[in-house]
């Protein structure tokens, strides 16, 4: 079955390693037929949640790309969110416009949850902060659904992923979206 799947590239720095990830999962997802999308976080406007609770009353007083990108994420079938680690957890970027969903969080229901993640430390246990921290949002969302994680270690500099087994790995994960 066709599903709409959104990828929510959190890194501010463009073309870095976890947006080469998001990108091989959304070729190998387009390969397969599913509709896919791709939102860049950087470079977009996305304030922070101020707690000021005026979405009770219907939508977020602030006027920036939250919104939108947040209708996104209740349209899509699958949440594929890419992030570096960031001292140990995802970057602020992606971190804030989970705040932002504070106002929907209760409908972004049904999701099958991608996380895809790098970082420049060689040890493995140190994703755990940034895996748990991803998983905390898709506890909040009802009947989510972890489908798979990527997270490659020892990446750096921008384009130290290329050539690593991961980039594969994640195309065929996109590929094999049922
Ligand atoms: C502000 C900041 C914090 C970082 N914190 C960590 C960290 O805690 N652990 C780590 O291994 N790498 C850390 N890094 C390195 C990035 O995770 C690494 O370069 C990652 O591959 C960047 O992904 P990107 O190219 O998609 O932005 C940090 C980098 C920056 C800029």
């Amino acid at each position: 079955m066709k599903k709409n799947i959104l990828i929510i590239s959190g890194s501010p720095r463009r073309n870095g390693n976890s947006e080469m990830l998001a990108d091989e999962f959304a070729s190998g997802a387009s390969s397969a037929g599913h509709q896919v999308e791709k939102v860049v976080l950087a470079g977009k406007k996305l304030g922070f949640c101020t707690a000021c609770y005026a979405c009770r009353g219907g939508s977020c007083p602030q006027q920036d790309d939250a919104p939108a990108i947040i209708q996104k994420m209740l349209q899509a079938d699958v949440l594929v969110l890419a992030t570096p680690v960031y001292f140990f957890t995802m970057c602020a970027q992606l971190k804030a416009l989970i705040d932002r969903s504070v106002m929907v969080y209760p409908q972004i229901k049904n999701k099958d949850f991608y996380y895809l993640m790098t970082m420049a430390e060689t040890d493995e246990s140190m994703f755990k902060g940034t895996i748990e921290a991803l998983r905390g949002f898709a506890a909040c969302c009802e009947n989510s659904r972890e489908c798979g994680i990527i997270a490659v270690p020892g990446v750096y500099e921008a384009g130290s992923i290329n050539g690593n087994p991961a980039l594969e790995k994640a195309r065929i994960m996109g590929a094999n979206i049922k």
